[in-house]
């Protein structure tokens, strides 16, 4: 039997502690409520834990910081006082996968104070939730106990529920994150960039990834066997320090994207609601999305050289044949790589072209056919060699009428010693952008720190590579991309923002490297230009193919790069994908889907049409038979005339594909 007493004593001590922890977490909701995130501080080391309709994502999950010479950010925190606020605004994009973007959020500050390791410093922890998932960031507010100083370590864990199935790419041992994302389970990635992607056993779909890199260090993350709590490994300097924090007294937001299909994952836009507002004045006049040729798988292809001399690409004569077929196809922009010295040393100057380029004469050419000449600053990843000149270099496109710029970090280490990722590249990185921003050009930066939605407040970052794209089929001596990397990218790299994949190469054989080569059909290829998303879209092939081919190639030539809307019909991740988008400012859709290794039969839903409209399907879709190990390149082209109510049902091969464009031709 109970002795009474101790039933009493037990009771109180029950209420006592239920009322006690009732009364300690701080909590913040989404709008819908469907999303809540708790804080607390348990033996003064602080934690957050998040829940979607009542159910654990993430569990206790430490916050911190591990300082040099100075007492870490890591326990001994009382909360000294809360803040809330609310947030609900729709904000257009300059360009974008659509034209307006709501960025509604609950917000819950907390303010944190050392007792006895620092008395009285200071460091708040910003939590923002959204219907999609949340973001939070630490405020670090410059005190008398706190001027610069340096992290050693961020301690943020995300501790998952459970052991989702990931896409990752590992942090290390690949060059610009060039590398094929890879289905795991999450204890078993190792180290990792962001974003990951995850797929719980409940079809739940997750990405982490990071807001707003400014003068910080990319995040990574580690991963450990038989765990499923993810910590942060910030990328450090060669020295070992990871961030100087001087100025900017913030980091970057951390990210999760909760969402209930792969489709809803990759239309969250968190991370773009997370940067600040656009702070260039009339962007559009100068960031305009474009598709774009380029003097350049000629290079991958060994046709022509960067260097001068006989086999030269970027002479003043090819460049304006590559003008001509631009203006004929209505492609806004020519990209020049291999215009300046020193292709042959790689000691690169960007204000000297070599002779057989003549810069003034082509873009006086340039302009009268409307095609603008899109430069380039390969840098070797010589940062100091490129700062030295940049001002001078931007300044010569600029006065030329030049509004783009290519740039290129090819190179282990930035100035031999930093990694592209660390706080010295980001630096670098920023630089850039601002100082092409002064001189009205926007940017195609290749080899980059993952982007982290910049665009938003710099919409001159018009598309980043840090993704392994075409160009691998032309030299990769394993072979080509396989059929599933560009069915996965929408999901993964893509959610980080444009890419400047370069699809659209119509000749498969590869007479440098004959065993690698487009692991697609000719129609996926099409497909992709939908798919992956750029403003600034290459179509990488040389002109020649193009010209062999003019019925397909008619699909690039219409298909838009800038988007009111964007919805995905049906998606797997790596298995398949559809994608639509509805052209900016007008009544024509786009529609690419394609397939991975299996041949299946897409059925794609027209819903997104306008109600009791008429919309001429012209459609591009795989011959019969085609797949692309088989025979790639037969491609359909039929009409048929559609409404919202209709469902199409398209055939496709491995690794195949249809591209569709929709145009509205009159109510029912
Ligand atoms: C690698 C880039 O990805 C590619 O586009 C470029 O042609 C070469 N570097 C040379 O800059």
């Amino acid at each position: 039997m109970i002795n009474l007493k101790n039933y009493i004593i037990a009771l109180t001590a029950m209420a006592c502690g239920t009322l006690c922890c009732a009364a300690k977490p701080i909590a913040v909701t989404s709008p819908d409520g469907s999303v809540s995130l708790e804080f607390d501080t348990k033996d003064g080391v602080p934690y957050y834990s998040v829940k979607r309709n009542g159910k654990s994502i993430l569990n206790d999950s430490r916050l911190g910081m591990k300082l040099k010479d100075a007492p870490d950010f890591a326990e001994d925190f009382s909360v000294k006082s809360t803040e809330r606020d609310s947030h609900s605004e729709t904000w257009q994009p300059v360009w974008g996968e659509e034209s307006s973007i709501d960025n509604n959020y609950n917000e819950l500050r907390v303010s944190l104070q050392q007792k006895k390791l620092a008395p009285g410093r200071n460091l708040a922890v910003v939590f923002r939730v959204f219907n999609d998932g949340i973001g939070f960031r630490y405020e670090f507010p410059r005190q008398q106990s706190l001027q610069d100083f340096v992290i050693m370590d961020e301690l943020t864990e995300f501790a998952f529920n459970e052991c989702p199935v990931t896409w990752n790419i590992p942090a290390e041992g690949y060059r610009f994150y060039e590398a094929l994302f890879r289905k795991l389970p999450l204890d078993s990635m190792g180290k990792v960039s962001t974003p990951v992607t995850m797929r719980c056993a409940d079809g739940t779909h997750m990405a982490l990834h990071e807001a707003n890199l400014t003068d910080y260090a990319a995040m990574n993350l580690q991963a450990t066997p038989g765990s499923n709590m993810l910590k942060a490994e910030l990328t450090p300097w060669q020295s070992g320090e990871k961030v100087f924090v001087t100025d900017v007294r913030v980091s970057p937001w951390r990210t999760l994207i909760i969402a209930d299909n792969a489709g809803d994952m990759a239309l969250s836009r968190i991370m773009l609601n997370l940067n600040e507002p656009c702070a260039i004045e009339n962007a559009e006049e100068f960031c305009v999305p474009q598709r774009y040729l380029g003097v350049w798988w000629c290079y991958h292809m060994k046709t022509a050289t960067w260097e001068a001399g006989d086999r030269h690409g970027a002479t003043t004569d090819n460049v304006k044949r590559y003008m001509d077929f631009a203006a004929r196809n209505n492609f806004g922009g020519v990209l020049v790589e291999g215009w300046n010295y020193d292709w042959a040393t790689w000691d690169f100057s960007f204000t000297r072209p070599y002779e057989d380029f003549d810069i003034a004469e082509l873009n006086r050419y340039g302009r009268e056919k409307g095609v603008a000449l899109i430069g380039h600053h390969e840098t070797g990843g010589r940062i100091a060699n490129y700062e030295r000149q940049m001002e001078d270099g931007m300044k010569l496109y600029a006065d030329n009428g030049m509004n783009y710029v290519k740039t290129g970090y090819v190179g282990d280490m930035l100035d031999d010693k930093e990694l592209h990722s660390s706080q010295f590249g980001v630096r670098h990185y920023r630089k850039v952008i601002e100082t092409a921003a002064h001189h009205r050009l926007a940017i195609d930066n290749h080899e980059p720190v993952m982007p982290t939605g910049l665009q938003r407040t710099y919409p001159n970052l018009m598309t980043q590579e840090g993704v392994r794209g075409q160009e691998w089929d032309a030299w990769c001596p394993e072979g080509g991309n396989p059929p599933s990397h560009t069915v996965t990218l929408p999901f993964t790299r893509g959610l980080a923002g444009p890419m400047d994949f370069t699809p659209v190469t119509f000749r498969f054989e590869n007479p440098v490297m004959p065993q690698t080569h487009v692991n697609t059909t000719l129609a996926k290829q099409l497909a992709l230009f939908v798919i992956l998303y750029s403003p600034l879209q290459m179509a990488s092939d040389e002109i020649e193919n193009y010209e062999a081919n003019p019925g397909p190639f008619k699909f690039v030539c219409d298909c838009p790069t800038d988007w009111d809307r964007t919805v995905f019909p049906e998606a797997e991740i790596g298995r398949y994908i559809t994608t639509a988008r509805k052209e900016k400012g007008g009544d024509s859709w786009f529609v690419g889907s394609a397939t991975g290794d299996e041949a299946r039969t897409a059925s794609i839903n027209l819903s997104f049409l306008d109600p009791g409209c008429t919309y001429r399907a012209t459609i591009y879709r795989d011959g019969e038979n085609a797949n692309y190990d088989t025979d790639p390149y037969p491609v359909l082209i039929e009409q048929k005339d559609v409404t919202s109510d209709t469902v199409l049902s398209i055939p496709q091969g491995r690794s195949g594909g249809c591209a569709i464009k929709l145009t509205k031709l009159a109510a029912k």
